[in-house]
């Protein structure tokens, strides 16, 4: 089994004036790990990080870091760094001092510093800009800077708040390939905290999502893809479409759920069977996996009239109202069209039982 490196066991953070910023937020870490922590604004992600970066005391709960419990030991007897959301480079200092900050406050001499500090700087490819200020590099430039900065003490874990945030579009998706290409040739731990879907699930072997303080889903990208475990990542992640009903039975795998005079079949996860019979459920249905048309083989069906078609590169989402404010996006690669709709028109909409998946509340407990 892999090394834990980090694990939060029912971690608390209320704020004096009662805001709760996390609420029972428990994870596994492990070494080597590209692990991202992504939500909405005010969610509690950077609160996290600061928990367990150690610059922000925990209410309730407990922080291990390689297997030590290190709840109560400030900052610098944890084996973290922290890249923070803006570089937060210190202006008047060069690359280079920038650089070897964290060695100099060790207390190590020059002679010491030195080669260290030229490897790092060598390996984020700015030895030739060693001696410049930080208002002198570019965005990107300026990231390396601080992430040698952060990394040159040789921490198990690193933290990084929002690292792309204050990039350029057109360069962050670059910078995304290095930030990953550099995690794993350094091999170290990395927990960053995003609110971009994309970052997210492009560049972290897991991620956990969150919403207002509560972890929603801990998973891969894949599976976070796939399988959304509440409503909330339903809608926050990927082109899904939610439905709305009540429980009626369940066989196995299968769930029967019943919205006026349809019934819907949808795929039950194991683990999601706590939900009663007669209660009201959501379920989710992607894009991808819907279809126009009435299709014999495929379980369930709604009827609706074409709104609009959404264009994304190659992929082409049209979209069906199919009850009053409900709407349902197909989403088709453009080569396999076969059919232009008028506003207006009506269409069925078919999908088999797999695609759907019902949703259920997160599993977290509130004090
Ligand atoms: N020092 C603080 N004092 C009081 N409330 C805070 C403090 N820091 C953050 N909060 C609140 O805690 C919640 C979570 O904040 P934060 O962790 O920064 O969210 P995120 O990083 O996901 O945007 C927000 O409601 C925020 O206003
Ligand atoms: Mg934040």
């Amino acid at each position: 089994m892999a090394k834990i490196d980090i694990s939060l066991e029912h971690v608390y953070k209320t704020f004096p004036g009662g805001t709760r910023a996390v609420i029972d937020f428990n994870a596994e870490i492990e070494h080597g790990e590209f692990m991202a922590m992504l939500g909405p604004s005010g969610c509690g992600k950077t609160t996290i990080l600061r928990m367990i970066g150690g610059l922000e005391e925990v209410t309730e709960g407990r922080i291990h870091i390689g297997g030590k419990d290190v709840t109560d030991l400030p900052p610098s007897h944890r084996d973290t760094s922290m890249m923070f959301q803006s570089f937060a480079l210190f202006p008047h200092r060069t690359v280079y001092e920038n650089v070897e900050f964290s060695l100099k406050m060790q207390g190590q001499t020059k002679e010491q510093r030195a080669p260290r500090v030229w490897e790092m700087i060598k390996s984020v490819d700015l030895t030739e800009l060693a001696l410049r200020h930080p208002n002198e590099l570019s965005g990107g430039q300026q990231q390396r800077v601080a992430l040698a900065r952060a990394l040159i003490s040789e921490p198990t874990v690193l933290l990084l708040d929002e690292p792309l945030g204050s990039l350029d579009y057109s360069l962050r998706a670059a910078m995304m390939v290095e930030l990953k290409k550099f995690q794993r040739e350094l091999g170290i731990t990395f927990i960053m905290v995003t609110h971009s879907q994309q970052e997210a699930l492009s560049m972290a072997d897991k991620v956990i999502v969150m919403s207002d303080a509560v972890i929603q889903q801990i998973g891969t990208s894949r599976d976070i893809y796939e399988n959304p475990k509440t409503k909330f990542v339903a809608d926050f992640i990927g082109n899904n479409n939610l439905f709305k009903g009540v429980l009626k039975s369940h066989s196995g795998s299968i769930a029967f759920v019943e919205n006026g005079d349809s019934l819907f079949y949808t795929r039950l996860p194991e683990g999601q069977r706590k939900i009663s019979i007669g209660e009201e459920v959501f379920f989710s249905v992607r894009a991808d996996l819907v279809h126009t048309g009435i299709h014999e083989d495929m379980a369930n069906r709604v009827e609706g009239t074409y709104v609009t078609t959404e264009f994304m590169g190659s992929l082409e989402t049209d979209i069906f109202e199919v009850g009053k404010g409900h709407f349902v996006h197909v989403e088709q690669h453009r080569s396999g069209r076969d059919k232009a709709y008028k506003m207006g028109d009506r269409e069925f909409i078919s999908w088999p039982a797999e695609a759907a998946i019902l949703l259920q509340e997160p599993d977290v407990e509130r004090d």
